[in-house]
């Protein structure tokens, strides 16, 4: 690697959760969502925002333009299909950025190439005139060979040299559907960077999918591989099992900067807002045990867990509640938690017990945990007077 870029220590990131996110089925959101989504990316410190398909509806395209005008630091992005049509399209939603983007893209693959009909020779032609063309209208173009991980490698070196020569800035590489493994996505981007001439004057992305559940550490591999711009979403939105989610892999490399040396620009304080934010939008609810922002990324319900944070933190979390934007961890109590945890909640809720006050509430609240899933704050009161009274 020769290019300072690719040895610089910062990863970009790019976010598409208002395209491919929004292309879950029943994601859509309203242009106003849009909008608020977009400015809660600009002011986390998302490099670029990918705000839409501009040519795929009017309201995209208003979506885009409006999103463009109120973008403060951020790179406003749309997408575009090989086409000139497209393209221009997507220049006129773009072109009110302060910093605009065309990104634009084909399927190379053998069963993408299929579809349009088009040859090996037809299709590089194609990558050549439309790349040029976007080149033009804006000096910041990203292109992507869609389906990349399932392109016969000469053929994807061919395609993005041409995209490159036509004056691409970044080339991101998309695993459109789920299919790599960590060690192949990095041995991809290690293979263009390798043999692309040119290709250290760009910028390789990696835009992966989660179909087998690997998105997160298929794109981790790819930026040690070279790689310095991850494509992701909040949440993991995104069609069939989502995209690369964007709290994980910038947790990763904060938590884990020790094996990962690289830096991102996103205030990670801001992840928990806005994980609710999308969720809430796009009707999508987050699954409890979703790492960082699951309703259980920071919560503790066993007897041992709970007796462990009460003493230090560490011995049961990597990362700081504060980290993500939580103000604290949760203990929730349940017919695994200990006498410990009950203490301290009994505390909280003003009750400081004589050992054998707490031992008769101990055996009282595991006898109503073996009942209900969880025990509450009302239920803890309830105990509480109840053994008062029969004291
Ligand atoms: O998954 C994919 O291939 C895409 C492209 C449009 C970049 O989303
Ligand atoms: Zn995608």
């Amino acid at each position: 690697m020769t290019d300072p870029k690719q040895t610089q220590d910062r990863v970009v990131i790019f976010d598409t959760t208002l395209r491919d996110g929004e292309q879950s089925p029943g994601a859509t959101m309203t242009h106003h969502e849009k909008l608020e989504i977009a400015a809660l990316l600009d002011e986390m410190g998302v490099d670029i925002i990918e705000a839409g398909f501009p040519i795929a509806s009017e309201g995209d395209f208003e979506a885009v333009s409006a999103i463009a005008k109120q973008a403060q630091n951020a790179v406003i992005c749309g997408l575009a299909r090989a086409n000139f049509k497209d393209i221009d399209r997507c220049w006129e939603a773009v072109r009110h950025a302060r910093r605009p983007r065309i990104h634009t893209f084909i399927g190379t693959s053998p069963l993408h190439r299929a579809i349009p009909n088009l040859d090996m020779d037809q299709m590089a032609s194609r990558i050549h005139d439309t790349v040029t063309h976007a080149r033009n209208l804006c000096d910041n173009v990203q292109w992507s060979p869609m389906d990349a991980t399932r392109t016969e490698h000469d053929y994807l070196c061919r395609v993005v040299e041409i995209a490159i020569k036509a004056g691409a800035t970044t080339i991101n590489i998309p695993d459109t559907v789920g299919y790599t493994a960590p060690r192949e996505s990095a041995a991809l981007i290690a293979m263009l960077l390798e043999r692309v001439p040119g290709a250290d004057s760009v910028i390789f992305a990696t835009h992966c999918h989660n179909d087998l559940g690997m998105a997160t550490a298929n794109s981790l591999a790819a930026v040690e591989a070279g790689a310095r711009q991850i494509e992701c979403t909040i949440n993991g939105l995104g069609e069939r099992a989502g995209n690369t989610a964007l709290e994980e892999v910038v947790m990763a490399l904060k938590v884990r900067n020790d094996i990962m040396p690289y830096r991102t620009g996103i205030d990670t304080t801001k992840i928990m807002n806005i994980s609710r934010k999308v969720a809430t939008v796009s009707g999508f609810p987050v699954q409890f045990n979703k790492a960082i922002v699951g309703k259980n990324a920071f919560a503790h319900e066993s007897g041992i867990h709970q007796d462990g944070m009460l003493k230090n933190a560490e011995t049961f979390e990597i990362m700081r509640p504060t980290d993500v934007g939580l103000s604290e961890s949760s203990l929730p109590l349940g017919k695994h938690s200990g006498r410990a945890a009950l203490r301290a909640k009994l505390r909280d809720l003003g009750y400081d017990m004589a050992e054998n006050q707490l031992n008769d509430t101990f055996v009282r609240f595991k006898a109503l945990a073996d009942r209900k899933k969880e025990v509450f704050d009302d239920d803890l009161v309830a105990l509480v007077q109840d053994s008062t009274t029969s004291a």
